[in-house]
């Protein structure tokens, strides 16, 4: 599936409304929960997207969150439509939407997974990916891995590794050492492995 397909017709409408609706929430004041709510057509009311190419956002971790609507705005990850819509706010703006999100609880969805996939991916994880994403990759100081829509990170490995985004420090070397262990099924092993967490 390519990206483009996917941020349909649909998105592109939600996202010329979520335009016309910024000037009023950026006027609402500075609560991050009245920010919030131009997010919600993509990012569900209180962060848990339904969309498997809008990623969940509930319980990031603050300084994480910041950082990504930064690079979004510096357009220093792959543009989106994030890319626009980070434009339109401050950094005061992105922390107060940050502390929002992060005091909310992430609800997880069942996705369909490949169990032997998953079961070679949770191996991968433990020797290539714990010691950044603990836990299993919970929402931390590394990003939300586990439970996260499996299509968003299928999208998100593919910016990294075609380099449309900026490796985090030292994560690299791990991917590629993961590819090496287990060949070009690695990443989709790893994929299957959060996906299945809920
Ligand atoms: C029109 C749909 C849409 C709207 C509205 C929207 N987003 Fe997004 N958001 C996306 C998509 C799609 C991505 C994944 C883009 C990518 O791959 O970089 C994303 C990614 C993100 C990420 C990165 C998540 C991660 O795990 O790294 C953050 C943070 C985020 N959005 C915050 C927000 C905030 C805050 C708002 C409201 C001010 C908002 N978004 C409004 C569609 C949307
Ligand atoms: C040395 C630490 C480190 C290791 C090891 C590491 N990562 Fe990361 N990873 C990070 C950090 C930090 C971020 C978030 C920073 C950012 O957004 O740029 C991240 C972000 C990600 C993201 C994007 C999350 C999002 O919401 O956009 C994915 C996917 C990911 N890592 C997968 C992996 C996988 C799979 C492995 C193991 C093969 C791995 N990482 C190993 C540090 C690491």
């Amino acid at each position: 599936m390519k990206r483009d397909d996917t941020m349909s017709k649909h998105v592109r409408n939600l996202l010329l409304a979520v335009l016309t609706l910024l000037p009023a929430a950026v006027m609402a004041g500075p609560s991050g929960q009245a920010l919030s709510f131009t997010c919600a057509g993509c990012h569900g009311t209180d962060g848990s997207s339904v969309g498997p190419s809008m990623p969940a956002i509930a319980g990031m971790d603050p300084e994480v969150f910041v950082d990504a609507m930064k690079d979004y705005r510096l357009d220093k990850r792959n543009p989106s439509i994030m890319n626009r819509i980070a434009k339109a706010y401050s950094d005061e703006q992105f922390k107060e939407m940050a502390w929002f999100f992060a005091s909310q609880r992430l609800h997880l969805q069942p996705q369909v997974t490949d169990a032997a996939l998953a079961k070679r991916g949770a191996e991968l994880h433990q020797k290539h990916c714990e010691k950044c994403h603990e836990e299993g990759g919970r929402p931390g100081d590394a990003g939300t891995l586990a439970g996260q829509w499996m299509p968003y990170l299928q999208y998100t490995m593919q910016d990294f590794l075609s380099g449309k985004r900026d490796w985090p420090r030292k994560m690299k070397r791990k991917v590629d050492a993961a590819i090496e262990d287990d060949g070009a099924d690695a990443v989709s092993a790893l994929i299957h492995y959060y996906g299945s967490q809920h």
